[in-house]
């Protein structure tokens, strides 16, 4: 059972950036715990990141998992492009952010991306990721 994760731009500088937001761990060390923390769900993980629209949208047009746990960063806020990527595929979307886009900046209270995913999950650090692969799960096995 495999799933795609997908970290758009500037999530390759977690641990590094605005840490009081989004923590002291690196992206590779959150992949680690969620990759660790998936398996004893019985999930395999495939994780991508770019800095580019283009090339999440080509990963979403190639994604060959029952689900995407994806993390559009600023992007969710205005890509179209994106957004009609998510037509594009199979595969179920939650859109995930680890910070709680609800009490930050008033753009970051838009998403463009959520009419096309199947949920939203935001505010819980690491465990977006996790909170979100799991509902993917339970929703792949439900419909199946
Ligand atoms: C984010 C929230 C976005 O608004 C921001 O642009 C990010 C990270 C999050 O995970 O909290 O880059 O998606």
């Amino acid at each position: 059972m495999k799933l795609l994760i997908i970290n758009g731009p500037n999530l390759n500088k977690t641990g590094y950036r605005e840490k009081t937001v989004y923590g002291a761990r690196t992206l590779d060390e959150i992949n680690s715990y969620v990759k660790e923390r998936l398996e004893e769900e019985g999930i395999s993980v495939e994780f991508f990141q770019s800095n580019s629209e283009g090339a999440i949208i080509d990963k979403i047009h190639s994604a060959d998992a029952f689900g995407i746990v994806l993390n559009a960063g600023a992007y969710t806020h205005y890509s179209y492009a994106i957004r009609d990527a998510l037509k594009c595929t199979q595969a179920k979307t939650v859109e995930v952010h680890m910070s709680n886009v609800h009490t930050r900046e008033e753009f970051r209270n838009t998403s463009v991306l959520a009419a096309n995913c199947v949920g939203v999950v935001c505010g819980f650090g690491a465990e977006s990721y996790i909170l979100a692969a799991l509902a993917l799960k339970k929703m792949y096995e439900e419909t199946k």
